[in-house]
Formats: C-alpha cells, sequence, structure tokens
C-alpha cells in the first residue's frame, strides 16, 4: 500500500483533478516542487471553471515549471495559446487523435536554438520588408502579433522572439530611439501644417473624438488568430459549399442579448468585439433578440438595447429575432426525435438531477423515457404543442451522451412548456425552445461564420456543434473570449433590480449605475467605452479591471475632448471696491488651452463678480494654500491683473462668509506672477450673466467599498449615503450656451449626413439616440459636467438657437483620481 499523502497534498491534488487533470497527473502536480506555482497559474487561467484536457494540462505545467521567471502575463499568454491550438486541433479533428499531430499543434517538445530564431525572424521580416518599412519602429507590436500566429514561432519564449525581433529591426530600420524622435518630428510637422489650414475659428470643441485603432484590438492579438471564413470544419463538407454561396466568404458575426434586461458595461464588450470584428473584417453583424423566455421579456429593454448598440457608434446588419425561428425550430426538434436523438420525457427536475449523479456527482443513469419509441415521443411532442400539458409536466430532451464527462451533454432539455403568452407571437405557442437547443440553430440559420461569445459558453460548444451535426445543418464556429468584469460596478440584474425597486438610485439610468443607458446619461462618451475595451484587449483570459482605470479612460477622453468653461459651484459675492460701477472689460479665452483650433470667447468682467466659496478662507489651513484670503494677493484667470485682499462680512447667524471686498490691481508690475489663479464669473445684467444652474448633481461612487459585489447580499449596506449630493445656485458664466448650441449642432450635423448618406444607399438612416448629453464640457479647476435630460431647454428661431432654460447638470468625472477616496 502507498504510504498515506498529507492532506494538503491530497487535498491540492483533488483541486487539480477538477481542472482537468487526470488522477496521476494531479498527484505529480500536488508533490511537485513547483506545485505553488502551478496552482497560481491555474487559478489565473480560471481553469477551474473552464477545465481543460488532460494533455493541454501537462503543457501547462510544463510552463509553470520552466517559466517562473516570465512575467505572470507573458505565462498566461503561453497558457492561452495552448488551449487556442488544442482546442481548435480538437475541433477539427475526428476521434482517434492522432498524437503526434496534436503535439505539433499544440508545441509539445517545441525547442529552439537562438540562431533559428534569429534565422526564422529574418527570413519573416525580409520577405515583409516593404509592409513593414512604412511603420517601422511603430509598427513592431503588430509584426510580433502577425509573427506569433506564423507556424511554430508562436511556440518560442515570447521574450525571445521580442528580443530577436528588436535586433533585426536594428539592422533593418536603425536604433529605435533614433527612428521614433524622427517619426514623432515628422507628425508633429504635419500636424502643424495642417492646424494653419483655416479652420471655422469657434466651433467644434467636442468634434474630435479621440482616435481607436481597431487594428490593435482585431489586426493582433486573440481575434486576429480567429479561423478565416471557410475554415470551420464541417462534419457535412456540403454545407459550407452552400454556406459559402450564401454569404460570398463573409465574415457574419451577431450580438445575441436577452431582452430580459439592461445591458451594462461588460456588454460593451461584446458589442464592441462582435460588431467591431464584422466592421474590420468588411462583413456584417446582427443584432439578434434571444427571446426564447417570454416570462421575461418587456418592451423597453428590446428598445434599450437597440439604443445602446447605436449609441456605441454600431448598426446592425439586420433585426433578428429567435422567435423568428419558432415554426423552423420546431421542425427540427420533429427531425431530431424522427433521428432519435430526442425524446420527450415526465421526468421531474428532481429525477433528471438524479440521473445526473446528483449533487454528489455519483454515477449518472439514463432516464426512463430515453429509449421511448419514436411514434410516442412525437405524438406526446404535438400533445405539448397543443396544450395537453401544463408546465413542468413535460419536455422534449435531447439524447445526447449521458456517460459523456461534459455536463451539456446529459440529455439536456430541448422544449419545455411555458403555458405563457409571448411578446411578438402572442399565445401561438405555449412551448419553448431553450437556449441552447435555439442558438447555435439561429447561429445556423444566420450563416453566422464567427459565434463569438464568453468563456462560461467553452463547455456549451460540444452540445452547440452536437447539435448541428445530428440535424445535418451549417455548423458554425464559437469561439470564446474572457468576459470583462469591472471591479466595484454592480452588474448583476437581481441586484440591480433591488437597487431600483428599492428606491436606492432613481431608475435604471440614474448615473451612479453601469448600465449602458446610466452611463449614457452621466454623459460618458461612448467613444471612450470603446477605447476602454480596445485597452483591455481581448484574449481568452477574463479581464477583471478596476473602476479607478475606467474612470481614468473616461477623463482622458474627456481631456481632450471637451470646452473649458468658468463654473462657480458654491458661490461668494466680491466687489472690486476700486473701480467704477460701469466698469466693463470684453475677456477673450480660449475654449481649450491646448487645441487652439477648439476657438475662444468672450465673457465680461466687472466690478462685481463671483468666486468659489472653496477659492477663499478667512484663516488660511496652511502655507500651500494660496486661493484668497487675507493679506492675499491672487489672480483670475484670463484677467489680466491680479486682485487683493481687501475686507470680508460673515452671517452672522451661521459664520458663513457672504461678501468679499477685493481690490483690482491695476498697478501691478506686468512682470507680478500671482502664486495662485482662480475661477470665477462676473455679474453683468445686459450680458446676462451669470448663467444660474437649476441643479448640478454631484456623484460619487454608490458604495464604500471598493468591491461591493464581494459582500453578497450585504452591498445594500454599503450604500454610500453621499453618492449623490444636489447643489442649487451654482453660476455659470454665460459661455456655455455657446457650448450647449455647438454640441446640438454638431450631434445634429451628424444626423443630417447620416440620413443624406442613407437616402443615397436607398435605405432608412437610424434614428438618433442622442440626448442633452452631448453638451460636455471641463468646469475650469472642478470637474467634467455635461447636460440631464431634467434640463428644461427654450430653443428659438429655427429650434436650433438656446440661450434660456433651465440648466440640470451631471457631473461625469472628477479631474483628477480621488486620492482621498477610502
Ligand atoms: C444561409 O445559407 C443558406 C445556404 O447554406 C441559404 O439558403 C440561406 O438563405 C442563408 N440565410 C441567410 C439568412 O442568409
Ligand atoms: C410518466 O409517464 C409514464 C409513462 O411513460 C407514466 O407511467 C407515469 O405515471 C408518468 N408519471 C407522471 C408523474 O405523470
Ligand atoms: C451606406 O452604404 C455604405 C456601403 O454599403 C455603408 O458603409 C454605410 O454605412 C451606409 N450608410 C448608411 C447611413 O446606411
Amino acid at each position: 500500500m502507498p504510504p498515506a499523502l498529507a492532506p494538503e497534498v491530497e487535498q491540492l491534488a483533488a483541486w487539480f483533478k477538477s481542472c482537468g487533470l487526470s488522477d496521476s497527473r494531479s498527484l505529480e502536480a500536488a508533490r511537485s516542487k513547483y506545485s505553488p506555482a502551478a496552482k497560481s497559474l491555474f487559478d489565473s487561467a480560471g481553469f477551474q471553471l473552464h477545465p481543460i484536457e488532460d494533455k493541454q494540462g501537462a503543457l501547462v505545467l510544463q510552463v509553470a515549471r520552466d517559466a517562473q521567471a516570465l512575467s505572470d502575463d507573458a505565462n498566461l499568454y503561453i497558457v492561452a495559446a495552448i488551449q487556442d491550438a488544442a482546442v481548435k486541433f480538437m475541433g477539427a479533428a475526428v476521434p482517434p487523435v492522432d498524437a503526434d499531430a496534436f503535439n505539433r499543434a499544440c508545441g509539445v517538445g517545441f525547442t529552439i536554438t537562438p540562431e533559428e530564431l534569429l534565422a526564422r525572424v529574418r527570413t519573416y521580416i525580409s520577405s515583409n520588408k516593404a509592409d513593414l518599412a512604412k511603420l517601422g519602429w511603430g509598427g513592431i507590436s503588430k509584426t510580433l502579433g502577425q509573427m506569433r500566429n506564423s507556424d511554430d514561432l508562436r511556440w518560442a519564449n515570447p521574450l525571445e522572439v521580442k528580443a530577436a525581433t528588436e535586433k533585426v529591426y536594428e539592422e533593418e530600420f536603425g536604433k529605435k530611439e533614433e527612428a521614433m524622435a524622427k517619426a514623432k518630428a515628422a507628425a508633429e510637422a504635419a500636424k502643424k501644417s495642417k492646424a494653419k489650414a483655416p479652420t471655422a475659428s469657434t466651433s467644434s470643441a467636442a468634434a474630435t473624438p479621440v482616435a481607436e485603432s481597431p487594428e490593435d484590438l482585431f489586426g493582433t492579438g486573440w481575434l486576429s488568430r480567429l479561423h478565416k471564413p471557410g475554415g470551420n470544419q464541417q462534419k457535412y463538407p456540403e454545407r459550407m459549399v452552400e454556406h459559402l454561396k450564401a454569404t460570398g466568404g463573409k465574415v457574419f458575426t451577431r450580438f445575441p442579448p436577452e431582452p430580459n434586461g439592461f445591458l451594462h458595461i461588460g456588454h460593451s464588450k461584446a458589442i464592441a468585439v462582435n460588431f467591431g470584428y464584422a466592421k474590420y473584417h468588411k462583413g456584417h453583424c446582427y443584432l439578434r433578440y434571444d427571446d426564447t423566455n417570454p416570462e421575461a421579456e418587456e418592451q423597453i429593454y428590446f428598445d434599450k438595447i437597440l439604443e445602446n448598440v447605436r449609441w456605441l457608434g454600431y448598426e446592425p446588419y439586420r433585426i433578428t429575432h429567435s422567435s423568428d425561428h419558432f415554426a423552423e425550430l420546431y421542425e427540427l426538434a420533429r427531425l431530431l426525435i424522427k433521428k432519435g436523438l430526442a425524446y420527450t420525457s415526465n421526468d421531474t427536475a428532481e429525477e433528471i438531477s438524479a440521473q445526473r449523479g446528483g449533487p454528489s456527482h455519483g454515477p449518472r443513469h439514463d432516464s426512463k423515457d430515453r429509449n421511448k419509441p419514436i411514434e410516442q415521443s412525437l405524438s406526446e411532442f404535438a400533445d405539448m404543442k397543443a396544450g395537453k400539458y401544463q408546465p413542468g409536466e413535460m419536455t422534449l430532451r435531447m439524447k445526447q451522451d449521458m456517460q459523456s464527462p461534459n455536463p451539456t451533454m446529459w440529455d439536456i432539455i430541448a422544449y419545455r412548456v411555458l403555458g405563457k403568452p409571448h411578446h411578438r407571437t402572442g399565445t401561438e405557442w405555449c412551448i419553448y425552445p431553450t437556449y441552447d437547443f435555439t442558438h447555435c440553430l439561429c447561429d445556423s440559420f444566420e450563416n453566422i461564420s464567427h459565434s463569438l461569445c464568453t468563456t462560461e459558453f467553452i463547455g456549451a460548444r460540444t452540445a452547440y456543434e452536437w447539435l448541428c451535426d445530428a440535424l445535418e445543418v451549417y455548423k458554425p464556429r464559437q469561439s470564446e473570449y474572457g468576459r470583462l468584469t469591472l471591479e466595484g460596478a454592480i452588474t448583476s440584474k437581481r441586484k440591480l433590480l433591488k437597487l431600483v425597486t428599492g428606491g436606492h438610485v432613481s431608475g435604471w439610468d440614474d448615473p451612479r449605475l453601469y448600465t449602458l443607458v446610466a452611463l449614457k446619461r452621466r454623459g460618458v462618451p461612448p467613444a471612450a467605452i470603446i477605447s476602454f475595451v480596445s485597452g483591455v484587449g481581448v484574449s481568452t483570459s477574463p479581464s477583471l479591471v478596476q473602476l479607478s482605470r475606467f474612470e481614468q479612460t473616461v477623463r482622458q477622453h474627456l481631456e481632450m475632448t471637451t470646452p473649458r468653461l468658468m463654473l462657480i459651484l458654491r458661490p461668494i459675492r466680491v466687489t472690486l471696491e476700486n473701480l467704477p460701477a460701469d466698469f466693463y472689460l470684453d475677456i477673450t479665452k480660449p475654449l481649450h488651452p491646448k487645441d487652439p483650433s477648439t476657438g475662444s470667447n468672450t465673457v465680461p468682467f466687472t466690478r462685481e463678480l463671483f468666486i468659489d466659496a472653496d477659492d477663499f478662507r478667512v484663516e488660511p489651513v496652511d502655507k500651500n494654500f494660496f486661493r484668497l484670503c487675507p493679506g492675499a494677493t491672487v489672480g483670475l484667470l484670463n484677467v489680466p491683473k491680479p486682485i487683493a485682499y481687501v475686507s470680508h462680512e460673515v452671517d452672522p447667524a451661521t459664520g458663513a462668509v457672504t461678501h468679499i471686498v477685493a481690490r483690482y490691481v491695476d498697478d501691478a508690475p506686468a512682470t507680478f506672477k500671482p502664486k495662485g489663479w482662480v475661477h470665477w464669473v462676473a455679474q453683468h445684467a445686459p450680458s446676462a450673466s451669470p448663467v444660474a444652474i437649476a441643479e448640478t448633481r454631484l456623484f460619487k461612487r454608490l458604495f464604500k467599498s471598493d468591491n461591493p459585489a464581494a459582500l453578497g447580499d450585504a452591498y445594500l449596506d454599503d450604500l454610500d449615503p453621499e453618492s449623490l449630493v444636489v447643489v442649487r445656485g451654482a453660476l455659470v458664466e454665460t459661455g456655455v450656451w455657446g457650448v450647449v448650441r455647438d454640441s446640438l449642432r454638431r450631434a445634429d450635423e451628424v444626423v443630417q449626413l447620416r440620413k443624406a448618406e442613407a437616402e443615397k444607399n436607398g435605405t432608412e438612416a437610424p434614428p438618433s439616440v442622442d440626448g442633452l448629453e452631448v453638451v460636455r464640457f471641463q468646469a475650469s479647476r472642478t470637474a467634467y459636467f455635461c447636460l440631464d435630460r431634467d434640463s428644461k431647454l427654450e430653443r428659438e428661431g429655427d429650434g436650433k438657437d438656446v440661450a434660456r432654460g433651465e440648466l440640470v447638470l451631471n457631473l461625469i468625472a472628477s479631474l483628477k483620481e480621488d486620492k482621498g477616496k477610502k
């Protein structure tokens, strides 16, 4: 008898086994010296949730053993490549597997000497030199990505490949620093000559979105390694011939949400990947509502999903519904029964669970109905459709493989009785197909070339392919990427619902939430969301991203695209006692200090003005307080001369400062540089200055802790009562009306352009989904704001002129990361 194992080794071995390793390999891994490295690598790759093949596991263990010196990212990259290659190989190979071919495809035993590596890199670069020279050093990461796709370089150590490539680049294009400096100088010269070209001077503050680079997302990395249309193996090759004839070899993808809730930030990745991949390859992407569960569906979800897709900048090729295919699906279910591959069953949920081994994962056994005569199943299925059974009394199950290690093969349900009317088909059906039955077949009907989804569905791919093959229809290839989770954002439907129905937020679009409708209302630019998704990247590993990174992307985007205005959140009146009552000076200031093409605007400067209560202290808090206080002289942004403190008045009841008297230091020498600058707005009735803001809504994160999702149901106790502060009585400079008009006009121009283009195309232009949130600006020294839909604008003239109304502002983002948060 072998000696007893230490309990922790036994436990670890069981854990490795749950990741897919064989008994002996699990034990070997648990006993090895490198077991901690292996455990951590398996953990980060998420194998417990998505087990791998034993053979792949062996390769990953090798990585853990040999590559402990590499970074975690490098390791994960290798692991993803192994997984990818093995899965592709298995997808294409018909068992029994040829072990040598498998090993070649997965890089088992791959070795390369540094000389061979260098020679191969040289060959690659010299044979593609014309293309590579265009981008020079700037294109090196693209080159690396492409080389990784090439045969067996992907199995070489990525750090060595990188070093070899850099060496060859230096031979071909010169030293990196020099080449990059030259390229930069050339780009700047080009930019300058462009800036000099005459432009309409005071427009377009927000016109130029930050450039995204679809090349980064689709041209390199995981998405660049997917098969080409036609490359997905078929059990019935003639299906591919028909398929390519129908699609012309184009890429077809789909975004298939269930219309039973609001989309959130995590879905933006699915939208960007599916629509973006099709667009990049000049193909098409469907929006398909997966509406097979009438109990949870509502019209508002259908509407908002389409609105979200359009808001993010995509237009579906066609809008379809799974329910469009109910009749066809029903016929295919009958065909499956006739082929002896499905059966009706009155097993209860408990019985089905017991057949599948029960909660203790015991042995599995067949349903008593599995070998029911085909005729009986056909007639009972017809009875299901005819309403002769109540929900739960009868189901249609697929006859898959109860002995498969994959639970999605355990005779899963194809049809169930729901007895609920459907949103689109009314009372025509009382039976509805399940996701598992519907999804792959709708992909097949729509001739999807790339069925892209998250890694939770890896296991379901077996059932997906089983069903397509069983029915002898075209079989799309499902490929899975890691899901995007924003740490700190509550996205669970159930938890969101509780927040909304419990009155903790104002609705599904409360700007503190991370639903797409909320982000839109909050003023987050859609392009910032796409940049964020692109920046995080797409691979097979899940991405858990901190909120602060998302906020930083939004901030960077706003920094480049919003005009500056002066807004006083909590005003104190200031009188410049040495100026005459009718003193008036036009102050012209840039709308964006770093982007002169944004233009400028003009505001009045007078004897009476307002500064922010935060910019005045009766007693300075410390010696680094450089704003206004007794004895101080400070600058007013864009005003030629500084002001000096004279006196102040206090409300005796509250102790609050109500009025400051100061002096305009007209005779300050031109060389005088004040230590601090404050923003201001002046009172000048003829200019209707300042403009009063009805409500300024300041948001902080909804929860006190960084990751409320980790708190389970206690998340409601973690709500921050100060996550919304409404300020009334803020004042903004008159320039706000110009920004409102310009932003609305620009949004309208885009709509008109699209209309004209659609007319030319002979199609209907998609309706605009823009709201008042397109009016965005940076309140200098304060924060980024947008107009809330609660604002009431009074439109004049042609309806586009706005110079009056009630303004409600939402805080989009602070200017800097909140360091004091905790
Ligand atoms: C999909 O391809 C088939 C041929 O395989 C064709 O008959 C069918 O019309 C195509 N469907 C769509 C929606 O393009
Ligand atoms: C299920 O169907 C069988 C016949 O196939 C029948 O004998 C049995 O009573 C049914 N069970 C229930 C709970 O209706
Ligand atoms: C017009 O057709 C072109 C080419 O098919 C397409 O790229 C574009 O999106 C269409 N525009 C509209 C507004 O439908």
